[in-house]
């Protein structure tokens, strides 16, 4: 939540800002701003609603040359969407300009403190405190920000990335992080911080990562980091391995359809370099030990949203395969309620970004249970990846649309990739079942491709049903999950009531919402997989089609059985069960993508949501 891009260099600031902000534009929208320094003053524009607004307004009302700046573009917490609630905040004297990303947690104190002492605070959000607090700090140590910045994040609680300039010092920029992301773009003659490297790709891919509690000192010629306590700190240096091509639409509309496209190629990159000459597991990079793995006796998965969904599609197949019992987890839920984890549990944690505080903190409370803690995540570098034991990246490339698409994916290949390594240390498969097994997950790339190939039928099936007032979705065993991302996708993308369920559980209340006309996609299994299944989800159809449902069934190829129960069939490639998640969501992503087009929405940055949820 919330992008933030700060800047000392040569070049025009704004320039590099404004680029930046609007690489991060996925992580907020509701307000942006921008402050550089000029002629020793503090100058700030900003505004209400999409970074094209703030735009347009510096074409209206131009700032000033400089080579130092911060920019933000909010996600609102604390204050509603207005003009004075946008970041960056300027303290009273105009001394110290600020932005930030996170929610401050003793703030109300903080601004009672402030408000007896006379200051008047001109928004309604937690940002502002911190202005104030720096400026009153700065004559304490003789007007040092770094140490002024020391001395109030001593004093705050809760998370924040706190990036803050002062004019009397302008070839500095000082941030801080605690709980929220903050990386250093290492530049030739400038140096950059942003929320995410994609805010700076284009001018370097040399960047250091920043721990916990720590503060850097960002100017032209070089960079510092240090403790809240300004003992020196070495930070961690890494390479992005994309260029900031892969973070445009490269010729599509839309990110999403983008993303949506590339799904084979991310789900063969996560596969790329893991399985050896002798067909075993190989996840090096992962720091998975053997004689742990053969001692745990659970596997808890803990995520949100899409990825909370891939940790279920994982839990049919690791259960399955490690005969090891598998929790699947709300990361909201779980240390709220006395999970029962400790030495003998894998706490597997799943996040696109890295950085989804609910999974951070659930992560961190399994850690503090003792349990072994591994990260199945997107972004290299990122904090909850960096505070797990081990960690298996997904390798989709960035993924900048709001909802999930190739993430999911490669969610669900690294999490098998996981278990099928499980099995291997734990000899619970034999091996030439394990070898089957990657054979199927090495054909998935191309299987994904005919999808992408003969999915158009979808977009003129999304435009029929634009005008439904909902959707159910449909799926038993590995296709609830399923069916559950679907209604899921169709939420935030099309702003439609739809809902997921396991398909036999629809009798037990949820099938009095079937009315004329209601349309229900169902995700039919492989009638040459458990053929119980199939014969079910049958059963289930007619249960809805008596009662009025329009059914959409998305089925195999060859399974003619379905035929004459379903009003529309959406055709995906024969799949091995276990398999079919990666080729039988394609067409919901899909499906939701167009609704939401149709309907006229903006479909790469849906309303009210962002794409990292770095707050509770
Ligand atoms: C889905 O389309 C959303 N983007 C959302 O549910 C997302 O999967 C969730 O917020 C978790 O994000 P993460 O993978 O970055 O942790």
């Amino acid at each position: 939540m919330c992008g933030i891009v700060g800047y000392v260099g040569e070049k025009q600031a704004l320039e590099v800002v404004v680029a930046g902000l609007r690489r991060l534009e996925y992580r907020g929208y509701d307000s942006a701003g921008v402050a550089v320094i000029s002629e020793g003053r503090l100058e700030v524009r900003k505004k209400a609603g999409k970074l094209a607004n703030l735009e347009t307004l510096l074409g209206q009302d131009p700032l000033p040359q400089s080579t130092t700046g911060i920019g933000h573009t909010r996600w609102a917490t604390h204050g509603g969407p207005t003009d004075h609630n946008a970041h960056p905040h300027v303290s009273e004297d105009g001394r110290v300009a600020v932005i930030h990303n996170g929610i401050i947690e003793n703030f109300a104190a903080l601004r009672a403190e402030l408000t007896e002492s006379g200051v008047q605070l001109s928004s309604e959000t937690d940002t502002e405190v911190v202005a104030h607090l720096l400026a009153r700090a700065l004559p304490d140590v003789a007007g040092d920000l770094p140490r002024a910045m020391q001395a109030v994040c001593h004093r705050l609680e809760g998370a924040f990335t706190l990036v803050a300039m002062d004019p009397n010092d302008p070839t500095l920029v000082v941030g801080a992080r605690r709980n929220s992301p903050l990386v250093v773009g290492l530049g030739e003659g400038e140096n950059f911080l942003a929320s995410d490297v994609a805010a700076f790709v284009e001018h370097t891919r040399n960047a250091l990562e920043l721990g916990q509690d720590q503060i850097v000192i960002v100017r032209a010629d070089g960079v510092e980091v240090t403790d809240f306590s300004g003992n020196a700190v070495e930070a961690a240096p890494f390479s992005i391995d994309w260029d900031a091509s892969a973070a445009e639409k490269g010729g599509y509309d839309l990110f999403m359809l983008k993303e949506i496209a590339e799904q084979p190629k991310a789900v063969a990159d996560a596969l790329r370099g893991r399985i050896n000459a002798e067909h075993r597991i190989q996840l090096d990079e992962a720091n998975l030990d053997d004689a742990v793995l053969r001692d745990i006796t659970k596997v808890v998965v803990i995520a949100c949203g899409t990825a909370a969904h891939a940790g279920m599609v994982a839990k049919y197949a690791i259960e399955h395969w490690t005969r090891l019992p598998v929790d699947v987890e709300l990361a909201s839920e779980f240390r709220y309620r006395d999970p029962i984890v400790g030495p003998d549990s894998l706490v597997i944690a799943i996040s696109q970004s890295g950085e989804t505080m609910d999974t951070l903190m659930a992560l961190r409370h399994a850690k503090a249970q003792g349990a072994r803690t591994l990260a199945i995540c997107n972004t290299v570098g990122s904090t909850i990846p960096r505070e797990s034991d081990a960690v298996v990246y997904t390798y989709a490339g960035p993924e900048i649309a709001v909802a999930s698409t190739k993430a999911f994916l490669t969610q669900i290949v690294a999490a098998y990739l996981v278990g099928l390594y499980l099995a291997q240390a734990r000899g619970t498969m034999f091996e030439d079942e394990i070898r089957g097994i990657l054979a199927d997950l090495a054909d998935m790339p191309q299987k994904v491709d005919l999808v992408l190939d003969t999915v158009e039928p979808v977009r003129a099936l999304a435009q029929e049903f634009a005008n439904a007032t909902s959707v159910l979705f449909l799926g038993r065993h590995v296709g609830y999950p399923v069916a559950l991302e679907g209604a899921l996708k169709l939420k935030e993308l099309a702003y439609m009531h739809a809902e997921g369920f396991p398909a036999g559980e629809l009798k037990h209340g949820p099938i009095a919402l079937i009315e004329d006309g209601v349309p229900v996609i169902v995700v039919v299994p492989s009638p040459r997989g458990r053929a119980v299944l199939h014969d079910k989800i049958v059963s289930n159809i007619q249960e809805v089609r008596a009662r009025g449902a329009v059914v959409i069934a998305i089925a195999e190829e060859g399974d003619e059985s379905i035929v004459p129960f379903a009003d529309h069939i959406i055709r995906v490639p024969e799949t091995p069960t276990l398999m079919q998640p990666l080729v039988s969501t394609v067409p919901l992503q899909v499906f939701a993508c167009e609704l939401a087009t149709v309907k006229g929405h903006d479909v790469d940055q849906p309303r009210n949501l962002a794409k990292s949820v770095t707050v509770e």
